[in-house]
């Protein structure tokens, strides 16, 4: 397993040990938050008992595949999500969306009393806040006029997969290239202004804590 991969699994292994019996657990998207179901199967099969709310598709069947149990509608406070991210900034500010489930992300962390961010030490942005594209979730319905608004505001978009790309909500994703992001709170408002922004990957002062893998160990950073 690569150094990356190790790192990604050690911030998931931290995590599990923040989920106690009974808990509603919200359940990200991403190759993180894989290794997080896997072993979150692996408790419950030994006894453990919690419920998920999933906020794809994809981590639906993977939980469910592990013996999870995931809840189709609920309506009240999660009482932890653990989730994946493509970029955290010195805040802990977050990009994410590069699994286009941003969307439903976005509303599972809301709903969440203690948003809980599991990453490789790769994603600890520093400066560079902004180096990876900014996923947007936008309507088919108008997409490249939506697009050319976007742009506007100083980045280069493109739809992901040439618009091929489909998210669980039946939107697109479009990239957006606007290197370095300073300030994330403004560049939030002005994209969710736009009719036809259906969400935006920045998700701004959500998460809890941040936990990297880092080299051989998990490093927890306080938020809030
Ligand atoms: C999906 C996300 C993921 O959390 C993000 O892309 C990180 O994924 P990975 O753990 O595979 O690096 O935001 O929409």
């Amino acid at each position: 397993m690569s150094l990356c991969e190790d790192e990604k699994k050690l911030a998931a292994n931290e995590a599990l040990k923040y989920i106690k019996d009974g808990m509603i657990v919200g359940i990200g998207t991403g190759s993180t938050v894989d290794y997080f179901i896997e072993g979150l199967g692996k408790r419950v099969a030994s006894g453990l008992r919690v419920k998920g709310v999933s906020s794809s598709l994809k981590s639906s069947d993977l939980a469910r595949k592990h013996g999870i149990e995931i809840l189709d509608d609920f309506q009240g406070m999660m009482d932890i999500d653990v989730d994946g991210a493509d970029q955290v900034d010195e805040k802990g500010n977050l990009i994410k969306g590069g699994g286009g489930a941003l969307l439903r992300e976005k509303i599972v962390a809301y709903n969440s009393r203690n948003v809980c961010i599991i990453v490789d030490s790769k994603k600890m942005a520093g400066n560079d806040f902004g180096s990876f594209p900014l996923p947007v979730e936008v309507t088919p319905y108008f997409a490249s006029g939506t697009v050319r608004h976007i742009e506007k505001l100083g980045a280069e978009c493109t739809l992901r997969q040439n618009g091929s790309f489909v998210t669980d909500n039946n939107n697109l994703i479009a990239d957006c290239k606007f290197g370095r992001i300073k300030d994330p709170e403004t560049l939030h408002s002005k994209i969710r202004e736009i009719p036809g922004v259906v969400e935006v990957g920045l998700f701004i002062g959500m998460a809890n804590e941040i936990i990297v893998g880092s080299g051989k160990q998990a490093r927890v950073i306080k938020i809030k």
